[in-house]
């Protein structure tokens, strides 16, 4: 298999800028664009509307995509989700329901603690489903469906297109399980499909903040800890935020639940912290902001992720706002990857880190 960097200086950049397509070629998989609605092309072993519970393993950013997913399942579809890191899932043994289903997340397919916690599912009765890019893994061989994600090889050990795909997928599957469940209509249906199909354009857009990102990033390489802050979905999008610029450019930084801030990060801030508030507009981002207002007066540098309209509620107190377009809130998770990955990415190149190979880590971890 030959894969080259391209134009690209890392294989994390060129798969950062390969998102617009990658996610139009999944939702192309996932989606009758035409019909404005979703369209499941594997055989479902069970039936949604059966369901009392789904539970998701995964690990690293693939357990991310879950825990953005949670919130989907839950609202559009009102199907209960457990979601766990394999790793511990695997050793609690909770205790499942015959015929319910687990999926699992794994982009190689091969990561250990993933295929256990499977193995322990499907002793348990459990209809097995994967959502996975290597269909040849042994992951999607014990499953009893296998979702595919379609980006294409993913050569950088830190995720990113892999984790937008993921996310495509899911988001396409909770609304198969909300139609099924009779949660949502056909109307209701084609209005979260449209929000799907804008986005590989709104992802373009969002990549256009570059110039901006690298001056962030430069001030950023300085830093020794940084804080990343969401509420909602984009609780799981800090997370991933704070893990990739772990990864790549080893400066310490913490995924926060905004809401959480009051009950201890709050400590840490001072005029030495950055903090990445993860906030487009939605039901939610007043709450988000006025934690970032907290997080202001006590001389926290904040770099806001938000829209026009999240941008207008804030004024003139906020010197850096990056913007991405304004989408339905149903997507702006997956839109609201594309600026923490590029600052992660920038970053570590100011550190001069080795981007696609960062020090102790694995792309896929095979070893417990
Ligand atoms: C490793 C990689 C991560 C990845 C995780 C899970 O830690 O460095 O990028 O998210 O494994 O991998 P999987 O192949 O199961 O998605």
């Amino acid at each position: 298999l030959l894969v080259d960097k391209g134009n690209h200086r890392h294989f994390m950049a060129k798969e950062i800028y390969e998102q617009p397509e990658t996610i139009s070629h999944t939702l192309s998989h996932y989606v009758d664009m035409g019909a404005e609605k979703v369209a499941i092309r594997e055989t479902l072993p069970f039936d949604f509307a059966d369901l009392s519970r789904l539970t998701m393993s995964a690990c690293g950013t693939a357990y991310y995509a879950g825990a953005i997913a949670k919130y989907w399942f839950e609202r559009f579809a009102r199907l209960p989700v457990d979601i766990d890191v394999a790793s511990e899932f695997r050793y609690r043994e909770p205790p499942l329901e015959k015929g319910g289903l687990s999926l699992f997340i794994s982009q190689s397919g091969e990561t250990a603690d993933t295929l256990a916690a499977l193995r322990y599912c499907a002793g348990q009765g459990q209809h097995v489903a994967s959502l996975v890019n290597t269909l040849e893994s042994t992951i999607a061989r014990e499953s009893g469906v296998v979702f595919p994600i379609l980006c294409g090889p993913e050569i950088g050990v830190a995720s990113t297109k892999a984790l937008t795909a993921q996310l495509t997928a899911l988001a396409s599957l909770a609304i198969a399980a909300g139609r099924a469940r009779g949660v949502l209509s056909a109307e209701q249906e084609a209005e979260l499909v449209r929000a799907l199909t804008a986005l590989p354009s709104a992802v373009s857009a969002a990549l256009g903040a570059e110039a901006q990102i690298i001056d962030i990033s430069k001030r950023l390489s300085k830093a020794k800890d940084v804080l990343y802050l969401g509420r909602g979905a984009m609780f799981p999008v800090a997370m991933e935020g704070a893990l990739k610029l772990k990864e790549i450019s080893y400066i310490h930084a913490e995924g926060y639940a905004a809401g959480e801030l009051k009950h201890g990060p709050i400590a840490l801030v001072d005029e030495a912290m950055p903090v990445i508030v993860v906030a487009p507009s939605d039901e939610l981002v007043d709450k988000t902001l006025s934690n970032m207002q907290e997080v202001a007066a006590r001389g926290g540098k904040i770099i806001l992720i938000t829209d026009e309209d999240g941008a207008e509620s804030v004024g003139h107190g906020v010197a850096d706002i990056i913007k991405i377009p304004h989408v339905h809130s149903f997507v702006a998770p997956i839109l609201a990857t594309i600026p923490v990955q590029l600052l992660a990415y920038h970053t570590a190149v100011f550190m001069g880190t080795d981007v696609d190979q960062p020090r102790n880590l694995a792309k896929s971890v095979t070893v417990e």
